[in-house]
């Protein structure tokens, strides 16, 4: 059963904390892929909606070898599918590791879904032990994101599945 919920966005490590407690409680014996990523990205546009302009999850085609397909998001549409290696999510999922790109505009292989995205952050996801994904935020400010996000989303990322 969902539970309303309201976290003080102010101090983003207590809040991200406070986010890992909810999300926990909402997704507790859920077990579709869908309802997990989905609840997650609620919980965020609703937590940062002011700083996270755009923010979803790019997937691992099982289909199409080193491409990603858009997942659940929230915001203006993005991009159906990125491959490996291109734009910020196709970095973080070549690497398989989190990315932060503080002026977009100088980030030369940048894909620009929408025009007033300024910064950005790109997470990994996996799931036994393998890339399942990316979780990419975009803020409309420059330098959004720091490393209490890094800290702060991986750790939700973690606990998906
Ligand atoms: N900017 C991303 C593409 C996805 S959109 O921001 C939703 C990138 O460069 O990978």
């Amino acid at each position: 059963m969902a539970e309303t919920f309201f976290i003080d966005a102010s101090d983003k490590a207590a809040a991200y904390q406070e986010l890992g407690r909810v999300y926990g409680s909402v997704i507790d014996g859920e077990d579709n892929e869908i309802a997990r990523l989905a609840t997650l990205v609620c919980l965020l546009k609703t937590t940062f909606g002011a700083r996270f302009f755009w923010c979803g999850f790019y997937l691992c085609d099982p289909n199409k070898e080193d491409e990603l397909v858009i997942g659940p998001y929230q915001g203006t549409m993005g991009c159906l599918r990125i491959p490996f290696g291109k734009g910020v999510c196709g970095k973080a999922a070549r690497e398989a590791k989190t990315q932060i790109v503080d002026d977009v505009h100088a980030f030369a292989d940048h894909i620009a879904c929408d025009a007033n995205s300024n910064s950005e952050i790109v997470v990994p996801i996996f799931k036994n032990g393998k890339l399942f994904g990316v979780l990419d935020i975009d803020s409309t400010e420059f330098s959004a994101f720091d490393n209490d996000d890094r800290i702060g989303l991986e750790a939700l990322c973690a606990q998906v599945f």
